[in-house]
C-alpha cells in the first residue's frame, strides 16, 4: 500500500541577522542570558557533549569559533584542563568580555573571523555553538570550520534551527527572559533548517551530505535535531566544575522537561580522516 508522505511544514522564510557581529547592547543581554543559570546548564551541556563526541587525546587543541563571552569556552577548559581551549570571536567587545574574568591556564581568548582561522587552527575540535546562524556567508565559514579541523579530529556546530514546531518554540520563547525574548525570536528567523543545513554542506564541500563524507576528507558527517539524552544529563551533572555548575534542581527540570526535546537546536557534526 503506498504510503503518502505528509508535505513540509510552510516555515516562514528566512530572515538573516542584520550584522554579523552583535551591537554592544545585544552583547550585553546575550550575556546575561548566558550567564543565567539556564545559559550555563546549557553551554555546559554542549562542553560535555562536543568533548565526548570528540575523544580529545591529553594536550589536545579545543577551537571555539565565535564563541561570545567565553563562556562555552570555559566551560571546555574547565572540563578538561588537559587540553588546550582557544576562544575567538570577530566582535572586538565579546573579546574584551571573555578576557575580564580570571581563566585557567589552559584557555586564551583571540580576535579572528569564523572566514579566516588560518592564524588559529588547526584544533582536534573545533566547536561553534549558537552563532553560524549569524554568518552572512555560511557555506563559507562551514568550509573554513572544516580546514580548521586537524586530521582525525572533529567539527562540532550546534546552532539554532527555524524548522521548530511553532507551538513549541512559542513555548520555548515564554521560558526565556524577556530581555532576551526578541534577541531568540530574532535569531530563530534568521536560523537555518536542517534541510538548509544539508544544502549548506552541499555548497560547502561541493557535495551532497552522503557523497560530502568523501568530498570534505571526513569519515563521518551528521545533520540533525540535537536530543539530549541522560548520558548529557549526568555528564553534567556528574563532572561540572563548581563555578559552572547552576542549582541542580533547575537544571534537573530544564533538562526533563524543554531541554530534553531541544526544540529548537540542530547540530552538524563531522569528524576529518585526512
Ligand atoms: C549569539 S552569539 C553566540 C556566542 C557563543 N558561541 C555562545 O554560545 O554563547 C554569536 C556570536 O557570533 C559572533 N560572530 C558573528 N559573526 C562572526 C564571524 N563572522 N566571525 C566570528 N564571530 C562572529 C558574534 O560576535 C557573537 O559573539
Amino acid at each position: 500500500m503506498p504510503v503518502t508522505l505528509a508535505p513540509p511544514a510552510p516555515f516562514a522564510a528566512r530572515v538573516p541577522e542584520p550584522d554579523e557581529p552583535m551591537t554592544p547592547e545585544e552583547n550585553a543581554a546575550y550575556a546575561a542570558w548566558v550567564g543565567s543559570p539556564l545559559g550555563r546548564a546549557i553551554h555546559a551541556l554542549i562542553a560535555a557533549r562536543a568533548l565526548r563526541r570528540a575523544a580529545l587525546p591529553p594536550g589536545g587543541r579545543v577551537l571555539c569559533v565565535a564563541e561570545g563571552d567565553g563562556t562555552l569556552a570555559r566551560a571546555l577548559a574547565a572540563r578538561r584542563p588537559d587540553v588546550r581551549v582557544l576562544g575567538t570571536d570577530l566582535s572586538p567587545d565579546m573579546i574584551a568580555r571573555a578576557l575580564a574574568r580570571p581563566r585557567p591556564p589552559n584557555l586564551e581568548f583571540r580576535p579572528a573571523s569564523a572566514y579566516d582561522l588560518s592564524a588559529v587552527a588547526p584544533a582536534d575540535l573545533v566547536v561553534c555553538a549558537f552563532s553560524f546562524h549569524h554568518l552572512h556567508r555560511p557555506a563559507d565559514g562551514l568550509r573554513e570550520m572544516l580546514r580548521a579541523v586537524a586530521p582525525g579530529g572533529t567539527l562540532y556546530v550546534l546552532d539554532l534551527r527555524r524548522d521548530a514546531d511553532a507551538a513549541q518554540l512559542a513555548g520555548h520563547l515564554a521560558e526565556v527572559a524577556p530581555a532576551t525574548r526578541g534577541l531568540t525570536a530574532r535569531s530563530v528567523a534568521a536560523a537555518h533548517t536542517i534541510e538548509e543545513l544539508r544544502a549548506l554542506v552541499g555548497a560547502a564541500v561541493g557535495a551532497a551530505v552522503g557523497a560530502a563524507v568523501g568530498a570534505a576528507g571526513c569519515a563521518r558527517f551528521d545533520i540533525g535535531r540535537v536530543r539530549w539524552s541522560a548520558d548529557d544529563e549526568a555528564a553534567l551533572l556528574g563532572a561540572a566544575p563548581a563555578d559552572l555548575l547552576p542549582p541542580l534542581e533547575h537544571v534537573r527540570g530544564r533538562i526533563d522537561g524543554l531541554w530534553v526535546e531541544a526544540v529548537i537546536e540542530a547540530v552538524i557534526e563531522a569528524v576529518s580522516k585526512r
